[in-house]
């Protein structure tokens, strides 16, 4: 069992935790990922490692409630238990060789960045950060991430904090003035960072994204999370998350994430799939 070590609210809807998991600690690096399962009934759903302190053996997750799982997760309290964290899964990001680094990040997407900004700041790379979400009140990590950047960039879609647009207009500006970086990080929903890649191709800058595909086992087996990169067929799971956005086939992506739309809203709606689990798990 892995044990609820802190909770906080970070907005609406968005919780962080921080939880006991030593062997997991030990050994994740920014871009892991972990298969999560809240008790025997659950469903497994894949949620990145946002943070770890390996000497507490701790490890942090951002979760944000879309759906039954996510909630189910976001109800947890302090001294609540996970039945099984599984990880470090996934390769970690690579960035080895770089000086001039631009992060962006999408919503949900500033917890999986959080990480690599960490990393990349610790080795003095010049770091400008943009982080947008729809509103101010969905920007999450922004004091955080403003610590590690040169520079912060807000966005917001509605214009109540920072620039009013996306964050790709933000980058589009930036990149008008100065072109001489050598890498661009984009982590958010799958739309913005086909247009942050399609922007950065126009620059021919390196370009990394991290696919939030479906996933069923998270190990290779199942082959749910396939993504076409460059031609060929991946696993996001063991080959990703991140890969070159240059390469991802980003519309075959935005198709296969609706496969189960119609699903998912009927659990909403009824919650009969979460009856039925609840009243098992209190039997
Ligand atoms: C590598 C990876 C890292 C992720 N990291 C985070 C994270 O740090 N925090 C976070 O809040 N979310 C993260 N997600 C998304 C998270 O897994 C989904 O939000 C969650 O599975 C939703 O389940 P649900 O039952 O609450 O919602 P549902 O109503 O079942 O689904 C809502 C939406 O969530 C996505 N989703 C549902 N099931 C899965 C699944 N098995 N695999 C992937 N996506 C799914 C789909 O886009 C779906 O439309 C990550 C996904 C991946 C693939
Ligand atoms: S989640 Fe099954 S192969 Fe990747």
């Amino acid at each position: 069992m892995y044990q609820i070590l802190e909770k906080e609210e970070l907005a609406p809807k968005i919780q962080k935790f921080e939880i006991s998991a030593p062997q997991i600690a030990a050994k994740a690096e920014p871009g892991h990922f972990l298969i999560v399962r809240v008790d025997e009934f659950a469903e497994r759903i894949p949620l990145t490692v946002a943070d770890y302190d390996r000497e507490q053996g701790s490890v942090t997750i951002i979760v944000q409630e879309v759906g039954f799982s996510s909630k189910q997760i976001c109800d947890l309290e302090i001294d609540d238990s996970f039945l099984d964290l599984v990880g470090p899964l996934g390769k970690p990001i690579e960035t080895e060789d770089y000086d001039r680094v631009i992060c962006v990040a999408g919503g949900l997407g500033a917890a999986p960045l959080y990480p690599k900004v960490k990393s990349l700041a610790k080795k003095g790379v010049e770091l400008i950060t943009i982080l947008g979400a729809q509103s101010e009140e969905l920007l999450i990590l922004e004091e955080d991430l403003a610590d590690l950047s040169q520079e912060l960039y807000i966005t917001t879609d509605n214009g109540s904090k920072g620039r009013k647009g996306f964050v790709t207009d933000q980058l589009e500006e930036i990149l008008t003035e100065d072109d001489q970086f050598d890498l661009v990080i984009a982590i958010g929903p799958m739309i913005m960072m086909k247009f942050v890649a399609e922007v950065t191709k126009e620059y021919d800058i390196d370009t990394m994204v991290s696919l939030n595909s479906l996933m069923v086992d998270g190990t290779g087996m199942c082959g749910g999370c396939r993504v076409t990169v460059g031609g060929e067929t991946k696993f996001s799971c063991v080959d990703g998350p991140a890969f070159d956005g240059h390469l991802v086939d980003f519309n075959e992506q935005l198709q296969r994430s609706k496969t189960y739309q119609d699903k998912e809203e009927k659990v909403k709606e009824h919650e009969f799939w979460g009856a039925d689990c609840r009243a098992k798990r209190e039997n």
